[in-house]
């Protein structure tokens, strides 16, 4: 079932509650991670950690817990959801951090106590299809939050850009919504990478499009390495994606996703490339290489 840790507190949850006067509720201010469990494992864990650190410092928002306590929490966390640790399912494993309680008042320094708050839940993976078939994107018309405005790369509770993107694309019937700069290139999704395939290299535009320094995005520079590929950082725009040979999309939850179809436009032969089963392939494998003994594995969220 699924389990709530506030501020240290388990529960089920319809116990747990958050008041009205946290800024995170008030302004949206606060950062989050999202990453799953592999055999009870959070997969990539440090590099979660490190991420919502990044993050935090953008807004100056204290993080006074050590990884070593905020892994704590969410081991306890995913322990009374009850998913099991081996062979059983895996956990969603949802980390937030907000400003905390205090006055009406953008001063952070009426909030002494950041609010921390792991959500722990059964794992839906995508069906089948996804993979098998891949999915249909929209681009859509809401553009990527300027760089210089709210950036991107800050991976914020405040996710209104990526909620209207994907309202968007939902409207459309689509799995994912593709947005653009401000400059008119492809960014990311709303709540994952894109990256394209052309003569048997990989392609995903630079941060400086301004976009999520996606985990698994980095991932996949180390996936595609060990497999002997090419994979490199450019700007992309649509002819770039509507005439790549493959696509797909890169995150925690998801893995790696083939996009074969782009509004109504095929991508390459309209089935998932050679190129991108591999990928998922070797990164399916090194997560179970790094998972499969559990938490008697300390490397799969230290790597
Ligand atoms: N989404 N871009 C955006 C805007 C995202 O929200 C995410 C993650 C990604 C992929 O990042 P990563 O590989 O680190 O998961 C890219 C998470 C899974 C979510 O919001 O549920």
């Amino acid at each position: 079932m699924t389990m709530i840790n506030v501020n240290g507190i388990v529960g089920p949850a319809h116990e747990a509650t958050i008041s009205v006067l946290d800024h995170g509720f008030l302004f949206g201010e606060g950062v989050y991670e999202v990453c799953r469990t592999y055999h009870g494992l959070p997969f990539l864990f440090d590099r979660h950690t490190r991420r919502l650190r990044e993050s935090a410092a953008r807004l100056a928002l204290p993080v006074p817990f050590t990884d070593g306590e905020i892994r704590d929490r969410v081991d306890d966390t995913v322990d009374a959801a009850e998913l099991g640790t081996t062979d059983s399912p895996s956990a969603y494993v949802r980390l937030l951090l907000t400003r905390g309680v205090g006055e009406i008042s953008y001063d952070p320094s009426g909030c002494p106590n950041p609010t921390l708050v792991v959500i722990a839940k059964k794992y839906v993976p995508p069906g089948r299809d996804v993979y098998e078939l891949g999915v249909r994107i929209a681009m859509v018309a809401t553009v990527r939050n300027h760089p210089a405005s709210l950036n991107p790369l800050i991976k914020s509770n405040n996710l209104l850009n990526n909620a209207l993107a994907m309202q968007e694309a939902l409207r459309q019937g689509a799995f994912e919504a593709l947005m653009h700069n401000h400059r008119g290139e492809l960014a990311e999704c709303s709540q994952s990478n894109l990256f394209v395939v052309k003569a048997g290299s990989i392609y995903t535009p630079p941060l400086d499009a301004g976009l999520l320094a996606g985990i698994t995005r980095a991932y996949l520079f180390e996936i595609a390495n060990d497999l002997g590929m090419t994979a490199a950082e450019v700007p992309l725009r649509d002819e770039d994606l509507l005439g790549a040979d493959e696509a797909f999309l890169t995150s925690s939850t998801r893995e790696i996703v083939p996009v074969v179809l782009v509004n109504d436009h095929r991508v390459g032969t309209g089935h998932p490339g050679p190129v991108t089963r591999a990928l998922l392939d070797g990164y399916r494998q090194r997560v179970e290489a790094l998972t499969r003994n559990g938490r008697d594995n300390q490397t799969a969220f230290s790597v």
